[in-house]
């Protein structure tokens, strides 16, 4: 069979984590596989650490991000860059992540030069064409325009399945984001000594900026007036309308720690010494049921049920009365806690991107040599 050439296109922070596992097993397989890594930059620093830690150079970069950037902006910049860059390379695939601009911008490019798409965390739905917006539109367009589809868990492929879509191209493979862990924590988690307790808290979601995001803050600030052990460590997503606020609310407060954004293997070992997380983030659902820490989650709706329906987290919104509440039985029932502690992490086992790889093999393999990979299933991982 011949070399299959890949093409992985990523931009933001979280695609770049979870594409880096898959990056590194085409690399690894260069007898099999021809890669060629595009970048389209929609972030700067904090794809810049990403590549960085994981040691990943980009073939291309197309260095596109501007302040206060418009989703048509980047939209528009990714559709004719990334098209030169098709033209000159004609991959055999292009494999995009998740559901920023960059994942739905590249398919489309992709699609008009009728290059294969293969979607790596399909099938992930709110069904909310706002919220998250615009990122359930991103996957869902992506979906219509995808050719292989990689869905972490089998309630994603469950969402594909009610679109329509043909099972045979669907492939349960676990999210990628449980290799990624692995690689910069392992699997042990030390016990946490310190006699404070520290919540870890991100927040950077459109639809969470402005009232949503300073009702949050303000409610936070009073629960900590409750709770005197209590700390609060901030990363603050470089977006100015995250920054400001963040700064205006919290900024004059000893026991809350506004830090920059860190390094993926930094963050997760924040992760290991907080007591809970609190976030409205898509990846931190993912990473903390493996590392065993309760998250509140800062909307109304998570596109990752599998998370809730095994405990780890908690869907709470942003109105205050319930975040307080929410907070409040964390930090003082020891019961509930343990309860969310300990359930079992329903995302993956470390192995997405060779399910993912052995999966393009069978796609291109007409004569069928390959066997159908074998499928990730919660009970059957390590
Ligand atoms: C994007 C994704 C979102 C994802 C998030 C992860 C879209 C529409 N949104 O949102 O799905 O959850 O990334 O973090 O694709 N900025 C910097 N440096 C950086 C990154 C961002 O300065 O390294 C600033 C810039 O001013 C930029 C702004 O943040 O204009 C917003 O970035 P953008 O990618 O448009 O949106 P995010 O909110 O980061
Ligand atoms: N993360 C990081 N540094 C930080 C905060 C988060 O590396 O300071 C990681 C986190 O572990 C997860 C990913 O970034 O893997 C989530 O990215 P983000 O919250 O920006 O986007 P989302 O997942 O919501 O799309």
């Amino acid at each position: 069979m011949k070399k299959i050439k890949v093409m992985t296109v990523f931009g933001t922070r979280p695609e770049a984590i979870k594409m880096a596992p898959i990056v590194k097993l085409l690399h690894d397989n260069r007898d099999d596989f021809e890669a060629v890594t595009v970048v389209t930059g929609q972030h700067r620093e904090m794809l810049d650490q990403v590549l960085a830690l994981f040691n990943i150079q980009p073939d291309y970069d197309l260095d596109i991000m501007e302040p206060q950037q418009t989703l048509a902006s980047v939209t528009n910049k990714i559709l004719v860059e990334l098209g030169k860059v098709l033209t000159v390379e004609k991959p055999d695939i292009v494999l995009v992540h998740g559901d920023t601009t960059t994942t739905f911008a590249a398919s489309l490019a992709s699609f008009y030069q009728q290059i294969a798409i293969g979607h790596v965390e399909a099938g992930l739905r709110t069904w909310d064409k706002y919220s998250p917006f615009p990122e359930e539109m991103n996957r869902q367009l992506t979906d219509r325009l995808t050719d292989i589809y990689f869905a972490p868990t089998s309630e994603s492929k469950h969402n594909l399945l009610l679109e329509n879509i043909d099972d045979t191209k669907i492939f349960i493979t676990g999210n990628t984001a449980i290799d990624a862990l692995k690689q910069t924590v392992g699997a042990d988690i030390a016990p946490n000594t310190s006699d404070k307790r520290m919540i870890l808290l991100t927040m950077h979601r459109r639809e969470n900026q402005g009232t949503a995001m300073v009702n949050v803050l303000k409610t936070i600030l009073a629960v900590m007036q409750d709770f005197e052990d209590l700390e609060v460590t901030v990363p603050v997503h470089p977006n100015p309308k995250v920054r400001s606020v963040m700064q205006a609310l919290l900024g004059d407060n000893p026991r809350v720690h506004l830090i920059e954004p860190q390094d993926v293997a930094s963050f997760h070992e924040l992760m290991k010494a907080s007591y809970f997380i609190m976030t409205d983030s898509g990846g931190v659902q993912e990473e903390a049921p493996f590392l065993k820490k309760p998250v509140l989650v800062l909307r109304d709706n998570t596109e990752r049920p599998e998370g809730v329906e095994a405990g780890t987290l908690k869907l709470i919104g942003t109105e205050p009365e319930h975040v307080k509440d929410a907070m409040t039985t964390l930090l003082s029932n020891d019961f509930e806690y343990h309860k969310m502690a300990g359930a079992q992490n329903p995302y993956g086992d470390g192995d997405a991107a060779k399910r993912i790889l052995a999966s393009i093999q069978y796609y291109f393999d007409d004569d069928k040599h390959h066997a159908r990979p074998e499928e990730f299933s919660v009970n059957g991982q390590q």
